[in-house]
């Protein structure tokens, strides 16, 4: 079966790395590019980290375009969980490795452009906020034409949301970008809390992937460490729930995965509700679903999925 062309769209973050990382050892995958963005960190930080963590992973191959540096109109708003550099303190070498000098939305409309072109249409993994989206969407609505679909991670339904009462942080820290995305019409597959807060990695699991994934084993340990929450009341257990990584599981394996079809709507105006995700899941408004969302997830198959994944460091030797 040919590869899936994909981008991934990024706010690294150690939930985003661990997606990354899980990507780059994934040959169902053909990474185009990663387009990081404001979010976890302001951009420096984002794009540093992404440069890092494919350095780290043996990818210095893929294309690194740096995005948006705040959101379209919101205050910037930055990552709580991630440490002070983004990658839980962890302290990687400077990168060798340079961003391009075309930036993210210029590289989404020419990449875009050409696969509506060839037909060979690209799926979008959207870990972060979705400004870079948003942004090429609006200087050229046919790039819609050359996505096969946006599978993201954002959004709350029927959980509380983790920044604010009722708000995700991707969601929140641009709603704009949002409604735009979700009104576009290209086809979503949408991982918000209510999926991803099924997945919790515990401690014992650290210990497992820190046993089997070789290279990246202490780094990863650190990083996966760092993310305990330490919140039981909230999460069932010791741990953290991951989050981005399920981008990259459902594309790898979607059987793990049930989702239900809806319109979703993004709170744009009020103070209280700022980036409310809402699901019309009876059809109230009349208007046609425009994403599918994630409901249910086989965690134990995910957590295994993802170790078998990262255990390909052990099985790569030094050079990735
Ligand atoms: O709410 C979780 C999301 O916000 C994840 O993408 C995490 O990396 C942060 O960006
Ligand atoms: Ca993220």
């Amino acid at each position: 079966m040919p590869a899936t062309p994909i981008i991934i769209d990024c706010d690294p973050g150690i939930d985003d790395a661990i997606a990354l990382l899980t990507a780059f050892v994934s040959p169902e995958l053909d990474i185009l590019g990663i387009t990081p963005v404001a979010g976890n960190q302001p951009l420096p930080g984002t794009l540093r980290n992404a440069l890092q963590i494919c350095e780290l992973g043996g990818r210095s191959d893929i294309p690194v375009h740096p995005g948006c540096d705040r959101p379209l109109l919101r205050a910037p708003l930055h990552g709580q969980f991630h440490g002070r550099n983004g990658l839980g303190n962890t302290e990687l070498p400077p990168p060798a490795k340079s961003a391009e000098e075309t930036g993210a939305a210029q590289f989404l409309i020419d990449t875009l452009t050409h696969a509506a072109g060839t037909g060979r249409r690209v799926t979008l993994c959207c870990l972060a906020p979705l400004t870079n989206i948003a942004v090429a969407l609006r200087i050229r609505p046919a790039i819609a034409a050359g996505i096969a679909r946006i599978v993201m991670m954002g959004g709350a339904y029927r959980e509380p949301g983790n920044r604010t009462m009722t708000s995700e942080f991707n969601v929140l820290a641009d709603p704009h970008a949002a409604h735009i995305v979700f009104s576009s019409g290209i086809p979503i597959v949408a991982l918000a809390l209510d999926a991803t807060h099924q997945v919790i990695l515990r401690p014992e699991h650290v210990a497992d992937f820190v046993a089997t994934s070789g290279r990246i084993s202490e780094v990863l340990g650190a990083l996966m460490a760092f993310w305990d929450r330490n919140q039981p009341e909230r999460y069932g257990s010791r741990g953290g729930p991951l989050h981005d990584p399920l981008v990259i599981a459902w594309l790898l394996a979607p059987e793990l995965f049930e989702t239900r079809r809806a319109r979703v709507f993004v709170e744009t105006a009020s103070e209280l509700c700022m980036g409310q995700t809402i699901a019309d899941w009876y059809n109230k408004s009349g208007l046609e679903p425009n994403a599918d969302i994630v409901t249910r997830v086989d965690a134990p198959g995910v957590i295994g999925l993802l170790r078998d994944r990262l255990s390909r460091y052990a099985a790569r030797g030094t050079a990735a």
